[in-house]
């Protein structure tokens, strides 16, 4: 069964909860929470807090899918766990000791991603795939929302996914950038499990028929 994660970057700033509240109505599986830095990434956009009062306002339940765009993201992790994340993913290239950062999310009683950029090899994680529980593979070029989808990555989604099959890893993969409706099942079919969405989704008139198609349920 396929997630999808509306990503809160492309709600309206100024009513986060109706965009929280809008993801919810609609059965989004996770949240996806999209933390820059200015940094690593040409844009800024929330820190912490946003994830804390998000957390307080949606209750214990909700699963906050937070991906952190910034450098050295190991100095925030303590942050972002006590307000709230379910999930804290990590960029390889913008971490230094990957293998540390992974056992302190975990010692935080927190879920641990690591994200791959669109021209980051995955080789360098596959020591990683056993104890994660989730790769995010950029489908763009991180920094903005509403990008086109670039295709070349798809084949690493699906190197990734023979690899948790012959191994039999339980790791999410997450297509993160440009999923739409029309490339949704290319993803599907390469193995992804979870589908980001940012514009698609809170720029869709028929909310529901997107998820329905996002999830392959209709056409
Ligand atoms: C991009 C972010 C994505 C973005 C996706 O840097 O990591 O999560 O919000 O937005 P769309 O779906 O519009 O490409
Ligand atoms: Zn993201």
């Amino acid at each position: 069964m396929i997630k999808i994660a509306p990503s809160l970057l492309s709600a309206d700033f100024s009513d986060m909860r109706s965009g929280v509240e809008t993801a919810l109505k609609y059965g989004a599986d996770w949240l996806h929470c999209d933390v820059m830095d200015g940094v690593f990434v040409p844009n800024l956009s929330f820190g912490s807090k946003m994830i804390a009062d998000i957390r307080r306002y949606v209750g214990k339940d909700a699963y906050l899918d937070v991906h952190l765009m910034i450098v050295k993201p190991e100095r925030y992790l303590e942050r972002f766990a006590e307000a709230g994340a379910s999930q804290i993913t990590v960029h390889v290239e913008a971490t230094e000791d990957l293998q540390e950062t992974i056992r302190r999310i975990h010692a935080l009683g927190v879920d641990a991603g690591v994200s791959l950029n669109p021209s980051t090899d995955e080789t360098v994680i596959l020591p990683f795939l056993e104890e994660i529980e989730t790769v995010l593979c950029m489908t763009v070029v991180p920094g903005y929302g509403g990008q086109r989808l670039i295709g070349s990555v798809i084949p690493k989604i699906l190197r990734l996914a023979e690899r948790k099959k012959e191994n039999g890893y339980s790791f999410e993969l997450e297509a993160d950038g440009g999923v739409r409706a029309d490339n949704a099942s290319v993803l599907r079919e390469a193995g992804a499990t979870v589908l980001v969405a940012g514009s698609a989704f809170y720029g869709a008139e028929d909310k529901k028929s997107l998820l329905r198609k996002l999830k392959g349920e209709e056409d």
